[in-house]
């Protein structure tokens, strides 16, 4: 469906899994699409799929980002923060306490550094009426180390962006997802077992898709939802329930 005004959707780590997802769905009612990634391969099939523009970028690095305006436009509506994931999977085992300490910053980076950087590059093209949504994680309230102390950060100073976007009209929340499959997160070694433990965990007996998430951020993004800010919507299938 195409909208009368598009609007420029920005989504980092658009080229697998949930920021793919995101990037179809935008794409598909007409907004003009743009992710970005640090590797060309899976960008440019969401481009060739959807129209979207692909831009290599590692958003854990301030000269990248630097770099990565000049070639966007000014003005972005809608700030998808997904690119992340959890670094401890790619760890060289090493236990040593500077290994640790290494790996304790990689997570950091990835997920809490990544998109305070990024809304800070954007910040003065972030749009009256538009978004920032952060992709958190189920992680924050259930552990997962240095991943989900990093994922808990990024809920917490979105507190803060909340409250300075507000009075431009800019809302910022975070979705926070449980167990999604079909997504490159856990490198295909997610053992079967426990895989069947993160479904049980579930009300809803399924795993999550990365489409469930696209649905809840569009809603984020969407008109329906202008005075909703500084929150975190869970979509988990009930594996981690909030009142
Ligand atoms: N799948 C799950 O069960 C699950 C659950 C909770 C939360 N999440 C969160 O959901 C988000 C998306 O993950 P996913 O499940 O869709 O896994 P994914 O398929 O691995 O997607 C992560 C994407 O982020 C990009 N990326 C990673 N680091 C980046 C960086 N420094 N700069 C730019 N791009 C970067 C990756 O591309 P390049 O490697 O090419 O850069 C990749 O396209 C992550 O924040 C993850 O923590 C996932």
């Amino acid at each position: 469906m195409a909208l009368s005004t598009a609007r420029t959707i920005l989504i980092t780590g658009g080229g697998t899994g949930i920021g793919r997802a995101v990037a179809r769905h935008f794409a598909g009612y007409g907004e003009a699409v743009i992710v970005t990634g640090r590797r060309t391969g899976p960008l440019d099939e969401v481009a060739a799929e959807t129209g979207a523009r692909a831009l290599v970028c590692d958003h854990t690095d301030p000269a990248a980002l630097t770099a990565l305006l000049s070639a966007l436009p000014e003005r972005i509506d809608v700030l998808v923060n997904n690119a992340g994931g959890n670094t401890d999977f790619d760890a060289d085992g090493a236990t040593d306490l500077a290994s640790y300490a290494r790996d304790f910053h990689a997570n950091l980076d990835a997920n809490l550094v990544s998109a305070a950087l990024t809304t800070r590059a954007l910040d003065d093209r972030l749009a009256a009426g538009g978004s920032v949504v952060h992709i958190g994680s189920i992680a924050a309230d259930q552990g997962a180390g240095s991943y989900g102390a990093s994922k808990a950060g990024l809920a917490t100073w979105n507190l803060d962006l909340a409250r300075l976007l507000g009075s431009r009209d800019i809302t910022a929340n975070v979705v926070a997802p449980g167990y999604i499959a079909d997504t490159e997160f856990f490198r295909d070694r997610l053992p079967g077992e426990r895989r069947e433990q993160l479904v049980a965990a579930t009300a809803t007996g399924r795993a999550g898709s990365p489409s469930d998430i696209a649905g809840a951020v569009a809603f984020l993004a969407s008109p329906a939802a202008r005075h909703i800010t500084g929150q975190v919507l869970h979509v988990n299938g009930g594996a981690h329930t909030t009142r």
